[in-house]
């Protein structure tokens, strides 16, 4: 009945990429590794690991007329992702500048660039992408008005899958589409904001379900995740892996997920697969080039 078990709506940046020993204080300079650049952004990862998976995917993404544009375009049709509807031009690419710890941590600051011109009228225009997919899934790298019009654009019966990041308050009509918000810890704290009144991520969860989402997932990194829904909440284990580079490897999960729960997992089922695909995505550099085959997710 669908064309497609996932259509992810976001952000498609280069990532500018530098290793450091560690990160600078304001005010100081410190001497990293060479420069390397690879396609990233939060919607364009999530369309590829969906993808490399086997997931039938699509994207719904702005790109610059520049040769990052075509960088990123070049990623999404290797990993096999519809870019029938990556529009371009209208602004540059957009960038991310990540710096990369010896521990595999990073730090991100992202020039939206295109993303910011991805507009509400773009997303009205691919209403036909919205009714050929099973499942809908962003993050907030685009405006949050072409996030609003996106919750107004889903098919009936679909599913939509929130990542808010950069988090930033959301109103009840994101927060009530959302099956499920995915979270991490600061996501948490910034959605609910004065209501977070407790250190326990069970209870933020509670919490954030009270705020209107019809399910919540925690990722609490090598921790694992929680689940929650209006039978409680379920504690998913991670898989203990060496970590290189964490970049992208929660946009792995989201897609790893939402594609899951496309093909009718229950929601610990489909999280506790989607936690051993973000594990697998932090044991290599880069985001997208780091993303598992379903061969390589089975031998973890
Ligand atoms: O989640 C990782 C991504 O965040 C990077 O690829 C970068 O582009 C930023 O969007």
């Amino acid at each position: 009945m669908y064309d497609y078990d996932l259509l992810v709506v976001g952000s498609a940046n280069a990532d500018l990429v530098i290793g450091v020993e560690r990160r600078p204080d304001a005010g100081e300079t410190v001497l990293g590794s060479d420069l390397s650049v690879h396609p990233g952004g939060k919607g364009a990862n999530q369309a590829v690991a969906a993808a490399r998976l086997g997931a039938r995917t699509a994207l719904l993404a702005r790109v610059g007329d520049d040769a990052y544009g075509r960088l990123l375009l070049d990623s999404q049709r290797a990993a096999g992702v519809d870019t029938v509807g990556v529009l371009v031009g209208g602004a540059p690419t957009g960038i991310a500048l990540i710096t990369v710890d010896p521990s595999g941590d990073n730090s991100i600051v992202v020039s939206p660039g295109a993303n910011g011109r991805l507009r509400p009228e773009d997303v009205r225009a691919a209403g036909s992408l919205f009714h050929a997919s099973r499942v809908v899934s962003t993050q907030l790298e685009i405006p949050l008005e072409t996030v609003v019009e996106l919750v107004r654009c889903l098919a009936p019966d679909s599913r939509f899958v929130l990542n808010p990041s950069p988090p930033r308050p959301l109103p009840g009509e994101i927060l009530a589409a959302c099956d499920p918000l995915i979270v991490n810890e600061h996501e948490a704290k910034v959605i609910l904001g004065d209501s977070c009144v407790s250190d326990d991520p069970a209870d933020w969860a509670r919490l954030l379900l009270a705020k209107g989402p019809r399910s919540v997932v925690v990722t609490l990194g090598a921790e694992g995740a929680l689940v929650a829904a209006t039978d409680g909440v379920e504690r998913v284990p991670s898989v203990k892996v060496d970590a290189v580079d964490t970049t992208g490897a929660g946009d792995a999960f989201t897609a790893a997920l939402a594609w899951r729960l496309g093909l009718g997992e229950p929601l610990p089922v489909a999280a506790a697969y989607a936690a051993r695909v973000g594990a697998a995505a932090v044991t290599r550099a880069g985001a997208q080039e780091s993303y598992p085959t379903p061969e390589e997710v089975a031998a973890l």
